[in-house]
């Protein structure tokens, strides 16, 4: 009978200590030391034994089942430690790895031009003024010395909405609504979108953006017009940047030119940009016409002023020699990303 226990001993300590999860080993204690277990079977047995080797047998039998019990907790204890350590692993966070950055993204060529563009002006004492996108008539044609029956209504392709409203074709519409609401001195630019029933192609789009620009002082002269425009060029392009004007008719304006500029890419040379001509027209221009500032209500014998506005499009593609405008519009990330 004690070899017996022996051997229960040793079996046990050897399957105990490859036992591969809690629940085997809890099948060995059962095996083991359950009521139907080999340990108990044996001390069942205990009443065959004689007097003297009665409690030999038994303190043996007691000390194989604690050791077993021992070996038990230990293993179990042992699996435990080793499951928290595998979890440890793998929920293991490296502070020390690089973060996933966010997708970041950038400005469209529009806006950093824009915004150069609203510097130079700010520097030169203009604010910015902005105005609606659906417009009245009034405004739009009308109080800009363009009755109905007016030949220059037909050079912008209207969008009308009703009769007398619509989407306005040009930014001039806020010389209009600046003159209403501001008093001499006035220094104004007002970007923003216009509309037009142009065709798309590589140089219009039916929407696009001007900016308009409107000075009203005492003694304002072509000159101030001139330098100005001249100054904010070469502050956009290059000191080496020239301009000319060229006479022109608006009906809001008076006398009225177009201003180009020597061309961005081959300096004034030829190119495919310019078409061989060496200036790119840039913007149209003049003296706000007399019976303008008096739709105003402003003195045009006291006030005088000029007026510009010019396509974004325009002095984007110039800024960054694009030759479709299509693409400004398109949002293909491989074209935007260059401008990141
Ligand atoms: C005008 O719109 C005048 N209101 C400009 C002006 C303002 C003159 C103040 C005098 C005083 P024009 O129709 O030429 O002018 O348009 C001005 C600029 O808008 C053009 O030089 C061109 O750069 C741009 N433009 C015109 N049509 C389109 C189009 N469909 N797509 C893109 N840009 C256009
Ligand atoms: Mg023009």
């Amino acid at each position: 009978m004690k070899e017996a226990l022996e051997q229960i001993r040793c079996t046990a300590k050897e399957l105990i200590a490859c036992a591969a999860d809690e629940k085997a080993v809890d099948e060995l204690r059962v095996r083991f030391l359950g009521k139907k277990g080999e340990l108990t079977a044996i001390l069942k047995q205990m009443g065959k034994l004689d007097a003297e080797e009665r409690p030999v047998v038994g303190a043996l039998a007691n000390q194989v089942r604690a050791d077993i019990e021992e070996l038990i907790a230990s293993r179990t204890s042992q699996l435990a430690q080793a499951a928290l350590t595998a979890r440890l692993a793998e929920e293991e966070i490296d502070v020390t790895l690089p973060g996933r950055l966010p997708a970041r993204g950038g400005l469209h060529p529009f806006h950093l031009v824009l915004n150069d563009l609203k510097q130079i002006f700010l520097g030169m004492g203009f604010e910015v003024a902005s105005g609606p996108e659906v417009e009245l008539d009034h405004y739009n044609f009308e109080m800009l010395n363009m009755p109905k029956s007016h030949p220059a209504r037909d050079t912008q392709d209207t969008f009308y909405i009703t009769e007398n409203i619509l989407l306005r074709t040009q930014t001039s519409p806020m010389q209009i609504r600046t003159m209403e609401q501001q008093k001499a001195p006035i220094r104004i630019i007002a970007p923003g979108r216009v509309y037009r029933s142009d065709a798309v192609d590589a140089t219009h789009s039916p929407l696009f953006h001007q900016i308009e620009g409107l000075v009203v002082d005492e003694g304002i002269t072509f000159s101030d017009l001139k330098g100005t425009l001249e100054v904010f060029i070469q502050k956009l392009y290059g000191p080496e940047t020239r301009v000319r004007f060229r006479p022109h008719h608006f009906p809001y304006t008076e006398p009225s030119a177009e201003m180009d500029m020597s061309c961005f890419k081959c300096g004034g040379k030829g190119c495919p940009l310019c078409k061989g001509e060496g200036w790119i027209e840039i913007l149209g221009c003049g003296m706000v016409h007399p019976k303008v500032l008096e739709n105003c209500g402003i003195d045009p014998e006291r006030y005088s002023g000029y007026a510009f506005g010019m396509g974004l499009e325009r002095i984007t593609m110039m800024r960054y020699g694009i030759d479709d405008m299509r693409l400004l519009y398109e949002n293909d990330l491989r074209f935007l990303k260059q401008f990141q």
